[in-house]
């Protein structure tokens, strides 16, 4: 049984090809974990061109999405079980969290924006707005592909549950250093504590690794998780 569907809503479906069709995306296909569409919602326009945008009202640069042809869209497509996505950089920060969320939904419809911008109105269509980061990408194509990669690994059964245990993010600390054969490269070595075989040990130094490097690398990050936790140092 397909646990969850992805219909991704854009002006660009060949940007896709092949994009879901490797590692682990594919894997949670293949798995039935996962569907996932590609809606070219120029499909649903009602003008005699096709048209999708038009000039802004008040004037100013470029062209903004029209209402119908989205609307249209994401009506025809969802049901009460979906969960409707805008992906925006004036949206709410992605996080790894969410990611979660998201991964036990049963249908997610993801709208990418594209030119200048949009309708305000196609905002009231949406449960969710979405920013994959301060940035300005061209268009929510690339957004939608973290967001479904990000997503995907999460399904259960798609990878070992342990690995997301260890994972950056998973307990609000970054992951620990790991390292692989040989012992040496270029002289640098491999911390002896991993070669020890005690698991206490090694579990400990882990840890301590994880914090070390959240409160070097992202201090806004361990402010959230040593207050609530109350890790010491
Ligand atoms: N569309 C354009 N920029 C974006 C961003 N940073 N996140 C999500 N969608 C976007």
């Amino acid at each position: 049984m397909i646990k969850l569907k992805i219909s991704i809503l854009t002006l660009f479906p060949e940007m896709f090809s092949n994009v879901f069709e490797h590692s682990i995306i594919k894997r949670a296909k293949e798995m039935g974990k996962v569907e996932i569409e590609i809606i070219n919602f120029r499909d649903y326009s009602l003008d005699s061109h096709q048209k999708v945008d038009d000039t802004p009202f008040g004037g100013g640069q470029g062209m903004v999405l029209s209402c119908q042809p989205i609307f249209d869209c994401v009506e025809h497509l969802r049901t009460e079980k979906s969960k409707v996505i805008l992906l925006t950089p004036d949206g709410t920060p992605y996080q790894q969290k969410q990611a979660y969320q998201l991964s036990q939904e049963e249908h997610l419809i993801i709208i990418c924006g594209h030119y200048e911008g949009f309708d305000e109105r196609i905002r009231s269509l949406v449960d969710l707005e979405i920013s994959i980061g301060d940035y300005i990408l061209s268009g929510g194509e690339y957004a939608s592909m973290v967001l479904v990669d990000s997503i995907a690994r999460l399904l259960p059964g798609v990878i070992k549950e342990e690995s997301h245990i260890n994972e950056s993010f998973h307990n609000h600390l970054l992951d620990y250093p790991t390292y692989t054969k040989p012992r040496v490269f270029r002289g640098m070595e491999v911390p002896s504590v991993l070669l020890s075989g005690d698991h206490q040990k090694i579990e400990e130094y882990r840890k301590k690794e994880s914090i070390k490097k959240t409160k070097e690398k992202r201090p806004d990050l361990w402010k959230e998780v040593g207050e609530k936790n109350e890790i010491q140092d």
